[in-house]
């Protein structure tokens, strides 16, 4: 039967072949298929202006960080395919997620929106480690940053150009049963944070 638990995918790439945005729109099937409310949010629908404090003094955050938080907020998980930029998070995503740690509803506590739901990660990279030293700096901001709950589980897909089939599936059954065993422990682990045991 399907349940309430609603997941929310994003990629920090915008770009049309972004292979971020293959392993996170490959989550959201796999989650469908599990009976999963599941959701894809392209960052390239949400631009953002670079982080500036005199912009945000001026004109508060961008309405796009605001829509994507009332986003993030109605999913209880979220998983993020985050590419690695020179063994960090690309600048696309530490600055959505910069701008979102800045909306803040009156009487909310900061950084709540990170703080009361579960994350997982994800890469997808050409190279030889699959983007894994991202995964390590998207934890950090994610954890020691904004104070969220990231799942220990995570999976990084090594020569990504070679490694989804016409589908979009994985290939590699391995990878593919990986993947499947994230997305299900984040809507387990969502589901009990939010009471549905
Ligand atoms: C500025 C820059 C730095 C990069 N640094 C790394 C890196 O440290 N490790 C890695 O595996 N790939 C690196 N790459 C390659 C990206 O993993 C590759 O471009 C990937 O396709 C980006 O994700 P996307 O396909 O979702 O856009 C880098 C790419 C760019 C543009």
């Amino acid at each position: 039967m399907p349940h309430t638990t609603k997941l929310l995918f994003l990629a920090g790439s915008a770009r049309e072949g972004s292979l971020n945005k293959r392993l996170a729109r490959l989550g959201v099937d796999i989650a469908t298929a599990n009976g999963l409310h599941a959701t894809f949010a392209d960052l390239g629908d949400y631009p953002m202006p670079l982080y500036d404090g005199d912009l945000e003094t001026k004109s508060g955050a961008p309405d796009n960080a605001v829509k994507l938080k009332a986003l993030m907020s109605i999913h209880a998980g979220v998983f993020i395919a985050a590419p690695e930029y020179n063994a960090g998070i690309t600048p696309l995503l530490k600055n959505t997620l910069d701008w979102m740690s800045r909306v803040k509803a009156e009487g909310e506590a900061p950084l709540h929106v990170f703080k009361s739901r579960v994350f997982a990660l994800g890469a997808a990279s050409p190279g030889g480690f699959g983007g894994l030293r991202g995964l390590m700096a998207a934890r950090t901001v994610l954890e020691l940053g904004l104070g969220a709950l990231v799942l220990p589980d995570q999976i990084a897909i090594p020569r990504a150009m070679d490694a989804f089939d016409e589908r979009g599936h994985l290939k590699d059954a391995a990878q593919q049963a990986s993947l499947k065993a994230v997305v299900e422990k984040l809507a387990r682990a969502a589901r009990v944070l939010h009471g549905e045991g």
